[in-house]
């Protein structure tokens, strides 16, 4: 084996860990901004020239061009690094007997590891099952949508779930189930640091805030779990079966922009 072939190996494993965190998109770098200046092809595009961020984007995630997380100085790879140990952990996880004899695969999370906002499920569905990835089912492309509404991509911002394994024929996540999981969802928010948690659903509302209200109580308002500012609102797949309820969620998603900071078109 070359030195390069070792180098590449490395590289290999660098990046499946970070997958394994959930990142599907490497940030593109930055030039310093005195390199820049003394680049020779002015007049070439630059680095960040045809980056279509909006400002929603940017405003959505902190990572900085040194790599380090806003005003704190958790760095990405820190951040990937201990989200790959969880992500492994998790994996290997066999608390709940009956959903890791059913499971395909563990679905941990997936997004920027400097989200300002956290998406917040139940449990992944059969597709997620398959596919390892929370929220790609048709509940996800409403996901995906709602999310584009606000102005963001689904990398600006990280999606987990309550539960990281399928329950059998998609029955509600059971409380020693919850339990079980809850070490792994709040290292995870422990590492990713989110000012925001937007919680999808009773399951999600209820687990995280250890209560029995409804989300028609608990929406339309924030509260808090250990410094984070968390909305509930309804979850996608009971949109998909009550259209007539996305009004709501959509007078929650702008409370919860306009509370981020980030400006909607037309508002
Ligand atoms: N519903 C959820 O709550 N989570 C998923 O990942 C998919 C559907």
């Amino acid at each position: 084996m070359t030195d390069k072939d070792v180098g590449r190996a490395g590289l290999l494993e660098t990046l499946h860990d970070w997958q394994r965190a959930g990142l599907t998109h490497l940030p593109k770098p930055r030039l310093r901004a005195d390199l820049a200046a003394k680049a020779t092809h002015a007049a070439e595009p630059s680095a960040d020239a045809g980056d279509e961020q909006t400002q929603g984007a940017s405003a959505a995630s902190e990572m900085t061009a040194s790599g380090t997380v806003g005003g704190n100085s958790t760095s990405v790879s820190d951040r990937l690094a201990a989200l790959a140990v969880v992500a492994r952990e998790v994996a290997a996880c066999q608390l709940c007997t009956e959903l890791a004899a059913a499971r395909r695969q563990t679905v941990f999370g997936v997004g920027t590891p400097t989200p300002r906002l956290v998406f917040m499920g139940e449990a992944p569905g059969a597709d997620e099952d398959r596919q390892g990835e929370p929220f790609v089912g048709r509940a996800g492309q409403l996901l995906t949508k709602i999310i584009e509404a606000c102005t963001l991509r689904r990398e600006d911002v990280y999606i987990l779930n309550t539960l990281k394994c399928r329950p059998p024929e998609n029955r509600n996540p059971l409380p020693h189930e919850a339990a079980n999981c809850r070490g792994f969802l709040d290292r995870q928010l422990d590492i990713l640091k989110p000012q925001y948690i937007c919680c999808l659903g009773a399951v999600a509302a209820q687990s995280l805030l250890g209560t029995t209200l409804s989300i028609g109580r608990l929406r339309g308002r924030f509260h808090d779990y250990r410094g984070m500012r968390v909305l509930c609102t309804y979850h996608p797949a009971y949109l998909l079966r009550s259209p007539d309820k996305k009004k709501d969620c959509w007078e929650d998603m702008q409370l919860l922009m306009r509370e981020m900071g980030i400006a909607l078109p037309g508002r």
